[in-house]
């Protein structure tokens, strides 16, 4: 029988689950399939862990949600196709959810069948070997102190790629009185209460962090870009100028000439994809971008077809291109694609990065993953789901953030699943403090 390894429970390793129980539910037969978690549940970053630093184990925390963190984008855009909002809910809900309604969304789809029991939680995948036959896989069941191997046919990796940070150093760090963080681990806007922030980065962690900060009262934030600012109508108390050039004390100085006080700096510098536990013959080595190379339809390692990658690309779609790259992955394994030779395959890589590199705007580049992710639907039978109306969501969206980046969470969207119309949240996002589901769910509050 075909074996499985899936290394972690994300969104991502938990819709390779659900695709395989979705075939199985079809009378089809699996393969066997066991899932490595290094956390003690599932939900990869949505599971909230108050944690930074290591573990009690001493491994180290891939966790990078915040307290306060809602969806940054429409969560229509991200809906299942075979598990709408309506069913999990009951009812139609707003478009921008909090964390804990997201996380248990997610949950609500794989809870329900004997997944769980294909997970092995608390065990970390050391090392993954390939000796042209199959792979070895070595892991660590941090709660009982075992070390195991097992064989393997296919390896997935659905470690995700935001949870090791990659953290510049600028001239005075060392002696600068105040708080030096990287947003990986920033857990509560309310620390920075009264102080003076200082943000580095122009991507959506600089945004959201500067923005939670100035909501739960910073005294000031100031944005430091390095190549393009975000160029928002910024609410009073944050500011954007261009970049970092030194500290002095507690002092920040930017290379416009612009200094400011500083009581705390969060490097919003983004993220590395890490994968300390495959030899090099199999390591993904990118940049956080829309199409990493040596990805075949951007899932299937180009040197290795039994070794598959999910969720590896930039994210503008997220839940359901990972659901059509899983049921793409699945079909691999289970013999029902054939992958072709390799000379298709360099070409089929080669034509989609060179789009890639030709992007020059946010709405070009919605187009770009938007068709990705319709090729991968219409290789699978992943249900139906109107990605045109996910694609013309993204650019609304965009637009909104422009038109008022305080108020683009106060929108409402329609589903492509169900076509449902989301209520107008009760709070605007601005005045909404409490991030709790009850508070998000209770729609008679006003
Ligand atoms: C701060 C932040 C906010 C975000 N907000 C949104 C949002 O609002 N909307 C949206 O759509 N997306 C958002 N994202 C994007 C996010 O990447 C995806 O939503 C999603 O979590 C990706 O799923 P994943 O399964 O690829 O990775 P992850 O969610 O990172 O899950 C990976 C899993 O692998 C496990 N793992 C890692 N290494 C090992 C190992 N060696 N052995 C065993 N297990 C391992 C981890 O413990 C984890 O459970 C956000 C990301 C960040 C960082
Ligand atoms: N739900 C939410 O509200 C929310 C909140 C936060 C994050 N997220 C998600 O989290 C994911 C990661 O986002 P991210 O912003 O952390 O990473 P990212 O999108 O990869 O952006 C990395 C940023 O780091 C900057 N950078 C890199 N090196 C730097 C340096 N030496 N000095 C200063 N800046 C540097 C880059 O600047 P250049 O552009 O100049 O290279 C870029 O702006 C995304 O999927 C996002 O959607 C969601």
């Amino acid at each position: 029988m075909t074996k499985v390894a899936i290394i972690g429970t994300g969104p991502c390793g938990l819709s390779m689950l659900r695709s395989f129980e979705q075939a199985e539910k079809k009378g089809e037969k699996i393969p066997q399939i066991v899932c490595f978690e290094k956390q003690e549940d599932w939900g990869g970053l949505w599971n909230y862990n108050w944690r930074t630093g290591s573990d009690q184990y001493g491994d180290p925390v891939p966790n990078s949600m915040y307290r306060y963190l809602w969806s940054n984008g429409p969560k229509e855009c991200l809906e299942f196709a075979d598990y709408s909002f309506d069913e999990h809910f009951g009812h139609p809900i707003p478009s921008f959810p909090p964390r804990e309604v997201l996380y248990d969304y997610i949950i609500g789809r794989v809870k329900k069948g004997n997944l769980k029991n294909k997970v092995r939680f608390n065990t970390t995948v050391m090392t993954v070997t390939y000796n042209g036959k199959n792979f070895e896989v070595t892991s660590y069941d941090k709660k009982n102190d075992k070390f195991s191997k097992d064989t393997f046919d296919y390896v997935v990796v659905s470690t995700g790629h935001f949870s090791v940070p990659f953290i510049p150093e600028y001239p005075g760090m060392k002696s600068f009185p105040g708080r030096i963080l990287h947003s990986h681990d920033f857990r509560d806007a309310e620390e920075f209460r009264g102080k003076n922030v200082i943000v580095l980065g122009s991507s959506y962690s600089a945004e959201d962090v500067a923005l939670q900060c100035n909501k739960y009262g910073a005294k000031s934030v100031t944005i430091g870009y390095r190549h393009n600012p975000m160029g928002f109508k910024w609410p009073n108390g944050v500011k954007e100028v261009h970049y970092l050039d030194r500290l002095e004390g507690n002092k920040a100085i930017f290379k416009d000439g612009h200094e400011q006080e500083a009581d705390a700096i969060i490097l919003c510098s983004g993220y590395l994809h890490h994968f300390p536990f495959l030899t090099e013959d199999l390591k993904l080595k990118t940049r956080n971008r829309l199409y990493p190379p040596k990805l075949y339809k951007g899932v299937v390692w180009e040197n290795n077809h039994k070794l598959l990658y999910l969720g590896m690309q930039d994210q503008f779609h997220t839940f359901n291109m990972f659901d059509c790259q899983t049921w793409y992955a699945r079909d691999v394994i289970m013999g029902k694609i054939k992958i072709p030779s390799n000379s298709e395959i360099e070409k089929d890589i080669n034509k989609w990065v060179v789009m890639e590199e030709k992007l020059e705007n946010p709405d070009q580049m919605i187009d770009f993953q938007t068709e990705y992710t319709k090729e991968l639907h219409g290789l699978s039978d992943y249900p139906k789901i109107d990605f045109e109306l996910i694609r013309k969501h993204f650019k609304e969206w965009e637009h909104h953030k422009v038109e008022d980046i305080m108020t683009y969470r106060n929108k409402s969207f329609s589903s492509p699943v169900t076509g449902s119309i989301a209520p107008i949240h009760h709070t605007p996002w601005v005045s909404a403090m409490d991030d709790s589901s009850k508070a998000f769910l209770n729609q008679s509050k006003k």
